[in-house]
């Protein structure tokens, strides 16, 4: 795996000022019925694929794939901080103990999996659609972990009214690439985790290449994804996500650069992060 070498390269594009600066619609009542415009269409749009989100060879194939690399990335960072019970470490029960929020779960692909290493997670996603996509292939595919995850239709900010510091690690994946307040989720996302506890995030770089191959070539070309799916104004270099994470006491460890083959539906790790990242930052335990 590599380690985080990565900032060295990573150019702005935006000033952090300029993007903390912006406006962002700031509604903490928030709750399915009262999305703003920008956000229901976003859910709206990852509703519609919600019958077909389990299958491997559909319009989620990708994500499925991603799982091959973000579930290890996830599982080491973690027992990186030292809070794994040693008697689990190296057993397939390794995250057992730990309390896992993964935020903009969508129909549980990666929340399943986090369970299976014997995590009790909390999925949460504004999609009702979704959300009963999870339940249902919870519910009958995998009905041994239905004591290890629960999930609600709940937007972050009303999670973390409820749920302050709970969390050992929460998990935003392939989520900031469709949302605009980009603060307010990583603010209320902080919120909910302990200090000491990691913040993992993977998404797109705003880059040419990766608008090139996430929008043009899987949307337009391969016709891989919905049209739709991507937005280069939406997208963000780990160098933001990092100065935005850092005004939230939180030290980011570890920056993956990642790369997604269209021909083998595979993703690897690649030196730089110019395509899409994985990122994991630690929240200050003097905070
Ligand atoms: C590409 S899917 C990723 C699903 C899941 N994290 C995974 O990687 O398997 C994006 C998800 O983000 C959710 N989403 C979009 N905006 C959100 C927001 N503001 N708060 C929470 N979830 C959001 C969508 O409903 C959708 O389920």
């Amino acid at each position: 795996m590599l380690r985080n070498t990565f900032f060295a390269t990573a150019r702005l594009r935006q000033p952090v000022a300029g993007v903390l600066a912006q406006s962002f619609p700031r509604n903490s009542s928030t709750t399915t019925t009262t999305l703003d415009a920008g956000t229901e269409k976003e859910v709206r749009h990852h509703e519609s694929q919600a019958s077909d989100w389990w299958n491997q060879n559909g319009s989620m194939g990708a994500l499925h794939a991603l799982n091959e690399i973000r579930v290890p990335f996830i599982r080491d960072g973690i027992v990186s901080r030292g809070t794994v019970e040693p008697g689990y470490v190296n057993t397939t029960k390794v995250l057992k103990g730990q309390r896992i929020l993964e935020v903009g779960c969508g129909g549980g692909l990666l929340t399943e999996q986090l369970a299976r290493l014997g995590a009790q997670v909390t999925g949460i996603d504004l999609g009702e659609k979704l959300i009963d996509a999870a339940r249902d292939h919870l519910n009958s595919c995998s009905p041994e972990l239905a004591s290890n995850v629960v999930y609600k239709i709940e937007p972050v900010d009303q999670h973390a009214k409820g749920n302050c510091e709970c969390y050992d690690s929460v998990i935003v994946s392939e989520v900031l690439e469709h949302v605009e307040d980009k603060i307010g989720l990583l603010e209320a996302s902080v919120r909910t985790l302990k200090p000491g506890g990691s913040i993992f995030i993977t998404t797109l770089n705003q880059t040419i290449p990766s608008w090139f191959c996430g929008v043009i070539l899987s949307e337009y070309v391969l016709n891989l994804v919905p049209k739709g799916t991507h937005h280069w104004d939406k997208m963000i270099s780990p160098l933001d996500v990092q100065r935005i994470l850092d005004t939230m006491n939180c030290q980011t460890v570890l920056v993956n650069g990642s790369t997604y083959d269209f021909w083998s539906n595979t993703w690897r790790w690649i030196n730089n992060t110019q395509m899409c990242y994985a990122l994991q930052a630690v929240k200050n335990k003097n905070a």
